[in-house]
């Protein structure tokens, strides 16, 4: 385990080990010590800002990329004024990618005034050979680029990027950009630190990759194929999380009911369930995200069964046609999916469904649309993500004809939102009065008075109380319900 390597006495005057992950510890033992060199020249710490986009596989490549700044030396800052700002990078809708070009041209601003300034990109959108392609002519000041496969380089290439810049004996040209990107990779790095953004919960990547290719979505191309972790080494990281003091775990994986199948001896996403539930301090395991076509009978009785699996389950429906899931290459019917909510519900009466849908799906006609409204009321979902398609270069929607027009599209959307949120706030209501177990995660942003945490089933609570209760499940009266979320006292 990586808290037990001393750093400082590893011997970076020899050649680097070509093993993982014995090579990365050698180049943030190197980094340490310009760091340490630097700050004494400097007489100050130099600090690091990251900003990560997108999803909680990001976020959590986004905490192990934050462990390694951390072993390297830098003191985490909340502002892009920073010494080393990091943009891990989504790029599943367009919208995405322009975020991160708008920062970049802001950046450049805070580049000028700070010398020892270093930029880094990486995630999701580096996959995509054109962007950085724009991003080598527009952004030149960028000192490093890296992809989704290669993350646990880290260290290496940040560790180049920092030669390149500062130290003036080394055989790279001074001033260019680094980049390193992989198409794909079956090789999954174990044992490498990480800083979490909470210590009473984390994100543990089950799975890496997706193999399903729905038809509208970049994730498969950007994020390679699919491939299982061993599940002794996730039982591992998870045992060692509860030591630290984790209560509450979220596997991910794009499609979690399909974990286990490439391993060697192939085990199911509800065993690996079954094992985490053993583990003594976890209280609360969530998962993300479930395919439909994949979510399995022994999946549910393990969840009705399990007093530890919180009554939370995030099922995109992405469309109600029929037809339409069709073309999306999604493997099920709207029939199929409604009888799946029903044999779902009916195990578990006190689940939470949420979900995420999609409009304007090239070809999407009134009655495809309709059909959509027809599952969201029937599914009664308590929280639904609702997009509008975007068209993603090179996945095969892209090049459907039928593309809809962008006011037919806008219209369908704020019908759908207006829908989705009359049948959230219904529901909501159900739970007041009751007594409810709430994980406190942080002091209210608006009121310092109240504390703010979650229910098994994800709805947010808001409480009178002070930060030494956050990290802690506490037994709550929900008191009264405000639309989304709920007023309680401790009972
Ligand atoms: N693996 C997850 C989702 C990953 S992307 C799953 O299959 O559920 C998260 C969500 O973004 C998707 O569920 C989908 O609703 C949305 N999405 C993906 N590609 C999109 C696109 N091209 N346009 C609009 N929304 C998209
Ligand atoms: Fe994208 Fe479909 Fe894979 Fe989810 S399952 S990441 S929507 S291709
Ligand atoms: Fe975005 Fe990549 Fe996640 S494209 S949604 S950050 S897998």
């Amino acid at each position: 385990m990586y808290q037990e390597i001393d750093l400082d006495k590893i011997d970076i005057s020899k050649e680097p080990p070509t093993e993982e992950p014995a090579r990365q510890y050698y180049f943030i033992a190197k980094c340490r010590r310009y760091v340490k060199e630097f700050e004494k020249q400097l007489g100050r710490r130099l600090t690091f800002f990251t900003q990560t986009f997108g999803c909680q596989m990001n976020a959590r490549d986004s905490e192990k990329l934050t462990g390694i700044l951390e072993q390297i030396g830098y003191a985490a800052d909340e502002s892009e004024e920073a010494d080393f700002v990091l943009y891990n990078t989504c790029t599943v809708r367009e919208n995405a990618n322009n975020k991160v070009y708008g920062r970049l041209g802001y950046l450049n601003g805070f580049r000028k005034k700070n010398p020892m300034m270093m930029t880094a990109l990486c995630g999701c959108m580096m996959q995509e050979p054109l962007v950085v392609e724009k991003i080598k002519h527009s952004y030149s000041f960028v000192d490093l680029i890296f992809g989704t496969h290669n993350i646990y380089k880290f260290a290496e290439l940040f560790c180049a990027a920092f030669e390149n810049r500062f130290i003036a004996n080394t055989p790279k040209k001074k001033g260019a950009m680094i980049i390193d990107i992989w198409k794909d990779t079956d090789k999954t790095v174990e044992d490498l630190p990480a800083k979490r953004k909470y210590f009473f919960k984390s994100g543990v990547n089950i799975m890496f990759g997706c193999n399903n290719f729905c038809s509208y979505c970049i994730v498969p191309y950007v994020r390679g194929r699919e491939r299982s972790r061993e599940a002794k080494d996730i039982i591992r990281e998870i045992e060692t999380l509860a030591k630290d003091g984790v209560v509450e775990i979220m596997l991910l994986g794009q499609n979690v009911n399909s974990y286990g199948r490439n391993l060697k001896e192939p085990v199911t996403f509800a065993q690996l369930l079954k094992e985490a539930e053993k583990i003594e301090g976890i209280e609360r395991i969530r998962f993300m995200t479930s395919h439909p076509k994949d979510l399995s009978d022994e999946l549910i009785e393990v969840m009705k069964n399990s007093k530890k699996i919180c009554r939370h389950l995030h099922l995109p429906l992405q469309s109600g046609s029929t037809d339409i899931l069709e073309k999306m290459n999604r493997k099920y019917t709207k029939e199929q999916y409604l009888g799946l909510v029903e044999k779902i519900k009916a195990a578990m009466p006190d689940i939470a469904l949420t979900t995420d849908i999609i409009v304007g799906f090239p070809g999407e006609t009134e009655a495809d649309f309709a059909e959509t409204m027809d599952v969201v009321r029937k599914a009664e979902f308590d929280s639904a993500f609702t997009f509008i398609y975007s068209r993603r270069t090179g996945t095969p929607a892209a090049a459907m004809e039928n593309q809809v027009p962008e006011d037919i599209v806008k219209k369908r959307f704020d019908c759908l939102l207006k829908e989705v949120q009359e049948i959230a706030a219904g529901k909501a209501m159900k739970y007041t009065g009751s007594v409810q177990k709430v994980l406190v995660e942080h002091v209210n942003e608006q009121d310092s008075h109240l504390v703010t945490g979650r229910m098994s089933n994800n709805s947010v609570v808001h409480l009178p109380g002070t930060a030494d209760l956050i990290g802690k499940i506490i037994e709550v009266r929900l008191t009264e319900c405000r639309g989304f979320y709920y007023i309680g006292e401790v009972k």
